[in-house]
């Protein structure tokens, strides 16, 4: 495809974030496509929001985003070890969401946090939670990027040639699905 659409979702909301460099980088390493990004920053999901007022705007928003995107690449900080709160909140509201918009969606996972193991424990859950969502997930190396502080430099571009050799396999990988 000669304009693919890339949607990125940065499980981040802070403006300097270190998953959001990983995730402009991503972006260029994939290519001639159109760059949409996903907006996190929704309410949190209660199910009597959902009965009173139906889905918010911003999740179908999203929604539309996922489904009509071509390819998914996500990247978020673990916290605590775990996946960072509003991811899992965007994945519960998208889950509500006819039509089950991440079914088949090429997407890939990856990470930077400013630990030791590059947010892994964390990524394994994002990965758990696209199960159900039915996202068609590329697995192979995972892309973890430890110290994250120390692997970009001023303009946010990825210093180690270690992770960007990863983040190219992956890209390409992602590429390729979109035909
Ligand atoms: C609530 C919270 C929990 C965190 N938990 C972890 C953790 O489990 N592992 C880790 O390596 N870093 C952890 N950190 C540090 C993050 O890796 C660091 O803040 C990183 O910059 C977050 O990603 P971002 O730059 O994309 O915002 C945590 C930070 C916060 C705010």
């Amino acid at each position: 495809m000669a304009n693919p659409t890339l949607l990125t979702i940065s499980g981040s909301l802070r403006k300097g974030s270190y998953n959001r460099m990983l995730l402009a980088e991503a972006a260029t390493v994939f290519g001639p496509a159109t760059i949409d990004t996903g907006e996190l920053n929704l309410p949190l999901y209660d199910g009597d929001l959902e009965a009173e007022k139906g889905v918010p705007e911003s999740v179908q928003t999203l929604a539309k985003q996922v489904k009509n995107a071509d390819a998914i690449v996500i990247s978020s900080p673990e916290y605590n070890k775990g996946i960072s709160g509003v991811l899992k909140n965007a994945f519960d509201w998208i889950s509500r969401v006819e039509g089950m918009p991440f079914k088949g969606r090429p997407t890939v996972v990856m990470s930077a946090n400013a630990g030791r193991t590059g947010g892994e424990t964390g990524q394994f859950m994002v990965l758990s939670c696209l199960v159900p969502l039915q996202a068609r997930v590329l697995h192979g190396p995972m892309l973890c990027v430890a110290a994250a502080g120390n692997e970009f430099d001023a303009e946010g571009k990825l210093t180690n040639d270690h992770y960007r050799k990863v983040l190219t396999g992956k890209m390409e990988a992602l590429r390729a699905e979109t035909g």
